[in-house]
């Protein structure tokens, strides 16, 4: 079956740390598009779809001497070019303008001055973007018009329209940019002439045939957790192999919440129509966690070992091809494409050196996907709503949530307080609106005093968070007698807990999850 895309926004990427998102805004507007590495050959993209080229920012200065550069035959294929920092620099640079070092960077908001420009269309003439950068355009090129200017950025958007060459010195894929999603979508309608007629079908179609022609006649074990992106990628892969060339695996690492593993089975079995086959490796996982209190190892050992059990099961079916359900904000959080390590996402970076599944076996169909979009492909594919939305959980499940070493007890006693927590939020009816909510066991014990005596107990940590794609959160704000209200219950219900703390960090400065 040949793919419905009818309109693409081709986006070269040069590195900069926001380029996903430029995809996504594309993405929301309704129209396809794909970010390939700047170096990609035309003749590769180019096609009869090709509406518009977005050129990426990126850390290099244009000057650098391995400073990625393009050759011109981007401009001359009939559809505009928008360059956005480092991709308008590099405009400037190769029509012949200057770029200088600025005196003082510009980073973070700043107000941005506009003219009259089919890019600033309905855009207000003094409006707050985002700035992150060092060089700036200080002559453009011939031909060329200045449509906007900052304080401190003389020439902060230009454009040569009878050439269709745009750029913005700003971001305007980030939220901080006020309008900038109507300046991408200037771009997109107004100046590429895009419809918008994209649907997560699309995308699905795309996924399905990638999936297709990677496996061709190969087999595949894919890892199912009972989240939402596994449960999206396994129900893509079923819908693209023969039920014998799919086998799911569900892990229980005795790492789950209060029966979890009996749920999740229950719902593959009645709803996905999937080969499942349910692994417990419970006693494997403590074992190998006995004793491990730094939470990076804790994740390292527990991703090697989710790779160990599905070699054993590929073995079993013959399959060489690993199926994962890794997000893009997985890859992010783990240091890849450039970014710092915050933690190692169970599922990103993990493979042993000796595993069975070779680095191009690897098929991570959502892996350029937001959660939001992962949701949006699971409606798509006719998913129960109540599976799309489940709340995420992080693979390595309660090892990051149990803080410091982790045993059997501990383990219980946690699962036991996050089921009263989760119960009281969904009594007071907060758990749709809340993107997480767990429990954590600190690692810290406390004086308390119940009945007449003195009690030396755990402290408990509530956390909820309220995002849109987990990148940034807020904590929620539970009302104060639910809070109350779950502290009696779980300080009364659970021997061994004498206190409970609610956690108000947002991301940054925190993460979700405590480890
Ligand atoms: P943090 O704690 O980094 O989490 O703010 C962001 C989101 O990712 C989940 N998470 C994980 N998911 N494997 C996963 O599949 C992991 O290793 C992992 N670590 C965190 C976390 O629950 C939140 O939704």
């Amino acid at each position: 079956m040949g793919l419905a895309i009818r309109e693409k926004i081709i986006i070269l990427d040069f590195g900069g740390q926001y380029n996903q998102l430029i995809a996504r805004r594309i993405r929301e507007a309704g129209v396809y598009c794909e970010i390939l590495n700047y170096a990609a050959p035309i003749e590769t993209w180019r096609d009869d779809g090709l509406k518009g080229v977005i050129l990426t920012g990126g850390p290099n200065s244009v000057y650098g001497e391995n400073a990625p550069r393009l050759g011109r035959e981007v401009f001359e294929l009939g559809v505009p070019v928008l360059g956005i920092c480092y991709g308008m620099q590099l405009i400037n640079y190769l029509f012949g303008g200057k770029v200088e070092s600025a005196e003082v960077g510009e980073y973070g908001h700043t107000t941005l001055f506009t003219e009259d420009a089919p890019l600033f269309a309905g855009v207000s003439r003094e409006t707050a973007v985002f700035m992150n950068h060092n060089d700036r355009v200080s002559v453009p090129p011939e031909g060329f018009t200045v449509d906007a200017r900052t304080d401190h950025c003389p020439v902060a958007a230009f454009s040569d329209a009878s050439r269709g060459i745009y750029g913005v010195q700003f971001h305007p894929e980030v939220r901080h940019s006020v309008e900038g999603v109507k300046m991408l979508r200037n771009f997109a309608f107004g100046i590429c002439g895009c419809a918008g007629d994209y649907r997560a079908e699309d995308m699905i179609e795309r996924m399905v045939q990638d999936i297709r022609s990677a496996v061709g006649d190969g087999k595949v074990v894919a890892g199912l957790s009972g989240g939402v992106d596994s449960s999206v990628a396994c129900a893509l892969a079923g819908r693209a192999l023969r039920r014998d060339q799919l086998t799911c695996v569900f892990v229980d690492h005795g790492l789950l919440r209060l029966n979890e593993a009996e749920q999740v089975m229950r719902t593959y079995r009645d709803n996905l129509g999937l080969n499942v086959v349910h692994v417990d490796a419970s006693e494997r996982f403590l074992e190998a966690l006995k004793g491990v209190t730094e939470p990076e190892r804790k994740r390292k050992i527990i991703g090697e070992l989710f790779v160990r059990v599905f070699e054993e099961e590929a073995r079993k079916t013959g399959a060489d091809f690993l199926l994962q359900g890794t997000i893009y904000p997985d890859k992010i959080e783990s240091g890849m494409g450039g970014s710092a390590t915050i933690k190692s996402h169970h599922n990103v970076g993990g493979l042993p050196k000796d595993s069975l599944f070779k680095k191009d076996h690897i098929i991570e169909p959502l892996s350029l996907l937001f959660k939001d979009e992962v949701r949006a492909v699971g409606e798509g594919l006719g998913i129960p709503h109540d599976m799309v939305w489940r709340q995420p959980f992080p693979g390595p499940g309660l090892a990051v949530r149990v803080i410091g070493d982790i045993t059997r007890e501990k383990l219980d006693l946690l699962r036991a307080c996050d089921a009263i927590y989760l119960e009281e939020l969904k009594n007071a009816g907060l758990s749709e609106a809340i993107w997480q909510s767990f429990a954590v066991l600190t690692g810290v014990r406390t004086v308390g005093c119940m009945g007449d005596d003195r009690t030396y107990g755990y402290c408990v940590g509530l956390r909820a968070v309220t995002s849109d794609d987990a990148m940034t959160v807020e904590a929620a704000e539970i009302p104060y007698p639910v809070l109350k209200k779950c502290v009696s219950r779980i300080i009364g219900e659970v021997p061994g807990v004498n206190r409970v703390v609610y956690d108000i960090t947002g991301k940054p400065p925190g993460t979700i999850e405590w480890e």
